[in-house]
């Protein structure tokens, strides 16, 4: 016999204690963790039992049990009973609790975590009369709880004396069974400590499922047709579960304003990143911000995490004042009507912020100013005198934004003053080679003044310690650890963060009256004036690093700000700072072939995506299916159709119209009596594995991936209701329309789990399935616990409601037009102004051209696309007319009618372009049901 363990593994701890206290004989060797000691395992297995008949034990378990069951005692009900409760209740917390103190440092919360456990073990124990759990003499369940509460029970520190009848008997056994000793060879004395390597290789806690020693993050076994297998006891846990009843505590969901951290709680600061007020955003911006920040806010608060999600505009800048001017408005007007656009698009979409700010406000004003006097008092700030770039026919100093030229490291012909998009490296202005003023491609001349710099080189260390935790313990995608990586590697150097420029937060030192913070010095602090406007007591998210987990969402350009240079203002302020936990970063969403362009007017823009008569819902499942999560990715117009009409409608819709079909048609609309067979017991393992899955992705915010374990389910759904046909065995015999009664039961109890794991992704169908179902509000509150609970929500005699399709088809020749509208036309206006005629679409009509023309002033962009506009509403009414003209005209030739009806499309697009520059909303689409 022999047995493998390895170090620091909790688990393994148990068999050497059993090994101790049976005395049974036994070669111990140890391996590392990832070791695969069972031949035909995919995954290592630790500890493992090599038994004399060749076959293995690998499941801590299993191996006490054995080595007891070897020494003559066998295991009575009452010890697998404890075994049982130690694998599926008290593992699970001991993990979280485990992870909470060794990698997080919250070692103080470790006792809310095992509150429950210990309280029923307290209890257990304190009715008894006998020194061990099941009798007078030890058992393997004393031997197996004793050695799993260990590492915490003999940790001091973590304070965790307050179950007397758990001490007694924990000293007790600890004394006289020598567990010191098996202790001792797992842990190597250092405690706790002697799990981290251990602990650093396992799920996030929140997603450990691990039934006693199987790693939760294992593949799923296929067979070879590539269904999965499941195994005998996941199909009995599933029906188990499935009977559970239904969590009552408090909807998540209705929140109470203000949000704060509360103790014994997940306590997570979502934050997305500040949107630029004077754009108007793209499908891109919205995937990488606020849309993902949503979707995982959503997800937190049905874990039941306490979730505060902000976000606001970035509305300092050079980037605001030139709008300004471009539209004859004060920057702060600008910021008024553009920040209204913002959270009207944002509302469309369906983000739940819990509060949406901006940047202008005199909090930050307050916030940025004492930071910055910290920094000056720590002595973080250095002066130094900066050579500018200045463009002497625009008569200014050229934010960096407004530079362009060759990248000094990667030599990209198109690098920004303060990045260059090849290489993510940031740039200083005046290191570009062959320097252009964006506005009017003049050759800025270089001029030197007095700036102030935050000394990032005095702070590396600190920082390097930081991330080292941070990226250690939390979420960080691979891009945004990759890129703060190469940032280091290239060497800090001071960054400045005074501008010359007037809007912007004032610097409030008397040596630069004039200038104010550079934004991107000033722009992350928004997040704390913005929640400081939400609450006057944002000090406890914003100062409280020990209660709060901070979520930073953005797209990749981002990352170096919030992972070098705002933690660095932070850590310099000293002043006990939340820093970032998780920084979850996408890639970049490209348009068709090509890049999103405010300037050429490619790709759809947030405010226009209403404009098509698809309904947010399907927006936001087709860009978080999308997302460009590990690589760049593509909307596609055609893939939007192929996706809608094949998942949406034929799988996901089909499966849950199916079902509660059924119920209406066979059942009265009552959910019939449910009598599982094995092969229903099947499909809720199968259903409940794919929750695993979503659960421990969406943990660890892989939104796209756990978006695909939703269709999953409704795929083995619909292939389900396929095999067993309930619609011809309700013909049938009494036992025939039992069947197809349990058949319906069960997928309307799918269709259930699906509206709550739909929540995240498209909050209005989720709403609109459990209003079908008429589903319990408390479904939402249990199905997405600890690991996935799929419990039976729609009990034999519940009622639902009134069902309907969920979704409608999109055909090809509206794809189509949609297509030639966003790529075509839009593309169209804007080139006849742009400078990049690669880009430039099939001519347009010259009435159209025209107007666009005149109208698409470099100014123009924005408002293009985004709203009023009484300057180009002018010239469009003309553009309109002149259309008319034309199409009356070739009506009256009798032309040939394809010619007609493409002339007609443009009229129509620009009347609809008219309205938009007017203010009104423009004609709704056709609605499709109606179509015949
Ligand atoms: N406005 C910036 C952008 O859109 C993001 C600013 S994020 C913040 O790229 F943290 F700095 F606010
Ligand atoms: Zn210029």
């Amino acid at each position: 016999m022999k047995l493998f363990v390895s170090e620091g593994n909790p688990h393994c701890l148990k068999v050497l204690a059993a090994l101790e206290v049976t005395g049974v004989k036994c070669d111990v060797q140890y391996v590392n963790h990832e070791e695969r000691v069972v031949p035909f395992l995919s995954r290592p297995a630790l500890p493992a039992l090599l038994l004399p008949s060749g076959l293995h034990l690998f499941s801590s378990n299993a191996i006490c049990r054995y080595l007891f069951e070897v020494n003559g005692q066998d295991s009575s009900e009452l010890c697998n009973h404890w075994l049982e409760w130690e694998a599926t209740e008290l593992q699970p917390a001991l993990l979280h609790a485990l992870h909470m103190a060794v990698l997080q440092g919250k070692g103080s919360e470790v006792s809310k975590v095992l509150q429950g456990p210990l309280n029923y073990l307290d209890q257990s124990l304190s009715k008894k009369s006998t020194p061990y759990l099941t009798g007078e003499a030890v058992s393997v369940a004393d031997v197996v709880l004793w050695a799993a509460l260990y590492p915490i029970l003999s940790d001091s520190s973590l304070a965790l004396g307050e179950h007397k009848s758990v001490k007694i008997w924990f000293d007790h056994g600890a004394a006289v069974h020598n567990l010191q000793c098996a202790a001792q060879k797992v842990l190597q004395g250092k405690g706790l400590q002697g799990m981290k390597s251990y602990m650093q290789k396992q799920p996030a806690p929140q997603s450990s499922q691990c039934r006693d020693t199987q790693p939760c993050n294992s593949s799923p076994a296929e067979s070879e047709e590539g269904e999965r297998l499941v195994s005998e006891e996941e199909i009995e846990a599933a029906a188990l579960t499935w009977g559970k009843s239904l969590n009552n505590r408090p909807l998540v969901v209705n929140r109470q304003h203000p949000i704060l951290p509360e103790e014994g709680k997940r306590n997570l600061l979502v934050t997305s990143a500040l949107p630029y007020v004077n754009n108007v955003p793209h499908l891109g911006n919205i995937i990488g911000c606020v849309l993902s920040a949503d979707v995982f806010s959503r997800y937190g608060r049905l874990r039941g995490w306490n979730v505060l999600f902000v976000c606001g505009t970035d509305e300092y800048g050079t980037a605001t004042e030139n709008k300004a001017r471009e539209e004859g408005l004060t920057p702060q007007q600008i910021c008024d009507k553009y920040h209204a656009v913002h959270s009207s698009i944002y509302k469309w979409f369906q983000i739940d912020f819990d509060y949406f700010g901006r940047t202008t406000t005199e909090k930050q004003t307050e916030i940025a100013q004492n930071i910055f006097w910290r920094l000056h008092e720590h002595g973080f700030l250095v002066e130094d005198t900066v050579e500018q770039l200045r463009c002497e026919s625009c008569q200014r100093f050229l934010a960096d934004r407004f530079v362009e030229g060759i990248c000094p490291h990667c030599s990209y012909p198109e690098a920004r003053g303060d990045q260059c998009d090849k290489c993510g490296r940031l740039i200083n202005a005046v290191e570009l080679r062959e320097p252009q003023c964006k506005v009017c491609r003049q050759t800025p001349v270089i001029r030197s003044s007095k700036h102030l710099f935050l000394d990032l080189p005095k702070l590396e260390t600190q920082l390097e310690q930081w991330l080292d935790k941070s990226t250690g313990t939390g979420d960080w995608t691979a891009n945004a650890k990759q890129i703060t990586r190469s940032w280091l590697r290239d060497g800090l150097k001071p960054r400045c963060i005074t501008r010359d420029l007037k809007w912007g937060t004032p610097v409030p030192h008397p040596d630069f009256k004039e200038k104010v913070f550079y934004v991107w010095f000033d722009a992350p602090i928004g997040y704390l004036s913005i929640t400081a406007n939400y609450t006057d007591k944002w000090e406890t998210w914003w100062k409280n690093p020990h209660q709060v987990e901070l979520y930073n969402f953005m797209a990749k350009d981002n990352v170096p700000f919030h992972s070098v240079v705002f933690p660095c203002s932070l850590l310099g302020a000293q002043d006990n700072y939340t820093l970032v936990n998780h920084l979850v970063a996408t890639e970049y969403l490209n348009y068709e072939d090509t890049k999103f362009s405010k300037s050429r007017g490619v790709g759809v823009f947030g405010d226009m995506a209403k404009d098509t008569g698809i309904p947010s819902d399907v927006w936001r499942f087709y860009l978080l299916y999308v997302r460009p999560e590990g690589q760049d990715s593509a909307f596609s117009w055609a893939d939007m159709a192929t996706k809608n009409n094949s998942e949406l409608l034929n799988n996901l819709g089909n499966f849950i119209n199916r079902a509660g079909m059924f119920v209406t048609k066979f059942f009265e609309g009552c959910v019939p009596a449910m009598e599982l067979q094995h092969e229903d017991k099947k499909l809720l393992a199968l259903v409940g594995w794919e929750l695993q899955q979503y659960i421990q992705l969406m943990d660890k915010v892989k939104i796209r991936d756990a978006l695909k374990h939703i269709l999953n389910i409704s795929r083995h759904g619909n292939q389900y209701i396929q095999v067993n046909e309930p619609w011809k065995k309700i013909k049938g015999g009494d036992t025939e329309r039992q069947r197809a009664g349990t058949v319906t039961g069960v997928s309307v109890n799918v269709s259930c789990l699906l509206s709550v794991m739909l929540y995240p992704y498209m909050p209005a169908v989720s709403q609109t399935i459990r209003d079908q179902l008429n589903a319990p509000q408390s479904c939402i509150n249990t199905m997405l616990q600890g690991t996935g609970t799929f419990v039976c929500a729609l009990s034999a005699g519940h009622r639902i409601g009134t069902v309907s399709p969920l979704f409608q088809k999109l055909e090809v020749d509206q794809i189509e037009a949609l297509k030639k509208r966003f790529g075509g036309q839009q593309t169209t206006a804007q080139a006849a102004a742009s400078s990049q005629p690669a880009t430039m679409p099939a001519p347009a009509a010259p009435a159209a051209a025209a107007a666009a023309a005149a109208a698409a002033a470099a100014a123009a962009e924005v408002v293009a696309v985004s709203g009023v506009d009484p300057e180009k509403a002018k010239q469009l009414t003309q553009a309109v007319a002149e259309q008319g003209e034309k199409v009356r005209a070739l009506k009256a030739q009798k032309a040939e009618k394809t010619v007609i009806t493409a002339e007609v499309a443009k009229l129509l697009d620009l009347k609809k372009q008219l309205a938009l520059a007017e203010g009104k909303s423009p004609e709704p689409a056709p609605q499709k049901g109606k179509k015949k």
